[in-house]
């Protein structure tokens, strides 16, 4: 079968995700029929490199051997059983893993399916856990200016990017929002760190103000990914971990994408040398396999949940495919392939190579800024570098350098106009290299005119 009769199968039936349908009338939509290693492959036999790691989710590559192996055996033995009066041994073995690897102090394992549901379990957990305790009055949560944590209501309504909110905004609870520690607004020669610490009082003056009608603080740690993979410094987090602290408000760590490697340490919360209250994990997760997330929380907050039945302060919530082995799973033998391979290591030196072949970037006349945490790399595409005016979005400039990506073999899915790299953590430093020409070429196409 032709890509082109395959794609025509597709766009009869289907309604894809992020997606504004009509662009398929001009832009192919494309295949996939294999995947290996950092390669995907069409029904033509066209190689794309997966250098966003399929949004994010993809640690060691597309049908690795080792996740592969332990999910065929997982599939005779349990696909998948009632998570509520019943458990299995990968649920277990993966809760216990997660607790051993995450800060200190987070000793509970939630399981949930995606990202968002992992969000949205966290909030109910952080309001619910005040209300426990007679403290009805903390029903607000705090977020950051441009923070993303998914689409479902709850966390669209703590997510400040309007592209994906506004629309929505009518069915959303209202959040406190306060200006982030966005670093790409630093003043020329600020650090990052300096400008992290001056903006965060504006939370602390926040928390002061509203901390008795606050449950918890949420926040991405080090990058707001899906908004534009801007950055900010750790110093940020351990100042916020202590406010949060001095005004009794919980903390909720968002690591569904940083979590697991991309920053640089296992968890980006470790960079700050801080424990949240709830820890959000899902994406790399089961290695991008399987849709699975889980939330990490401390035994204070899971206290506050036990007792007699009668006394209704159980947390009822769920989700049907809750703890389903086959993910589970798949979770044990990713964190399996970071306790045995050093990855935390090899990234160090992968991520020295990734900063180096994107170095010429920072030069380029229509780039504003290049910056890197760890295994995520952003290059700020503008009109005018001095200025920092952007492209109109309407243009979408971006769009033109994935284009060209994929006639080149390479899956770079842009943020609006910022191109990034967050490959698998098996890239090569030549296709690393090939990554870095090819956005190089794209960015040129996409600037003409
Ligand atoms: C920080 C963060 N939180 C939550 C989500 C939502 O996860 P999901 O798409 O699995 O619902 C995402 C997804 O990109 C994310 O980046």
């Amino acid at each position: 079968m032709t890509n082109q009769a395959f794609s025509d199968r597709d766009l009869a039936v289907l309604w894809h995700p992020c997606t504004q349908m009509k662009d398929h009338a001009t832009f192919p939509i494309i295949p996939i029929k294999k995947g290996q290693g950092v390669w995907l492959e069409d029904f033509e036999g066209n190689h794309y490199l997966d250098a966003i790691s399929s949004w994010w989710v993809n640690l060691f590559g597309h049908a690795n051997p080792i996740i592969n192996s332990a999910l065929k055996d997982q599939l005779d033995t349990l696909e998948h059983v009632i998570f509520a009066g019943f458990t299995h041994e990968s649920a277990v073995r993966l809760a216990e893993k997660l607790i051993e690897i995450t800060p200190d102090g987070l000793s509970r394992c939630f399981y949930a399916d995606n990202g968002s549901s992992a969000v949205e379990v966290a909030l109910k957990m952080s309001f619910h856990y005040w209300r426990n305790k007679g403290q009805a009055k903390k029903i607000k949560f705090i977020t950051l200016e441009n923070s993303y944590h998914g689409e479902t209501l709850g966390a669209l309504a703590v997510g400040n990017v309007p592209l994906y909110k506004e629309t929505y905004a009518p069915l959303l609870m209202d959040v406190i929002t306060v200006p982030g520690p966005d670093c790409y607004y630093r003043e020329p020669g600020e650090s990052w760190a300096d400008y992290s610490i001056r903006r965060f009082a504006l939370m602390e003056q926040t928390l002061q103000q509203h901390a008795e009608s606050v449950s918890a603080v949420i926040i991405e740690p080090l990058v707001q990914c899906a908004g534009n993979m801007r950055m900010y410094d750790p110093v940020y987090l351990k100042l916020l971990r202590t406010a949060c602290n001095k005004y009794n408000v919980h903390l909720i760590a968002d690591e569904i994408a940083v979590g697991f490697g991309r920053t640089g340490t296992l968890f980006a919360c470790e960079q700050a040398k801080i424990k949240p209250d709830f820890m959000c994990l899902s994406k790399g997760l089961t290695g991008g396999y399987l849709a699975l997330s889980a939330v990490l929380t401390t035994n204070e907050v899971y206290q506050a949940f036990y007792d007699n039945y009668q006394k209704l302060t159980a947390f009822l919530h769920s989700h049907s495919y809750t703890g389903n082995a086959l993910a589970c799973r798949a979770g044990v033998a990713t964190i399996g392939i970071f306790q045995e391979q050093n990855i935390i290591e090899k990234n160090t030196k992968l991520s020295k190579v990734m900063g180096k072949a994107a170095a010429r970037f920072i030069d380029h006349p229509h780039v504003a800024e290049v910056r890197q945490t760890g295994m995520i790399l952003a290059i700020e595409m503008v009109k005018n570098k001095h200025t920092r005016e952007p492209y109109p979005w309407q243009e979408r400039r971006g769009l033109r350098v994935y284009q060209y990506a994929l006639s080149k073999g390479v899956l770079l899915r842009p943020l609006g106009n910022v191109i990034y790299f967050m490959p698998p953590y098996i890239v090569t430093e030549d296709q690393l290299l090939l990554i870095a020409e090819v956005a190089w070429q794209g960015i040129q196409q996409a600037v003409k005119d």
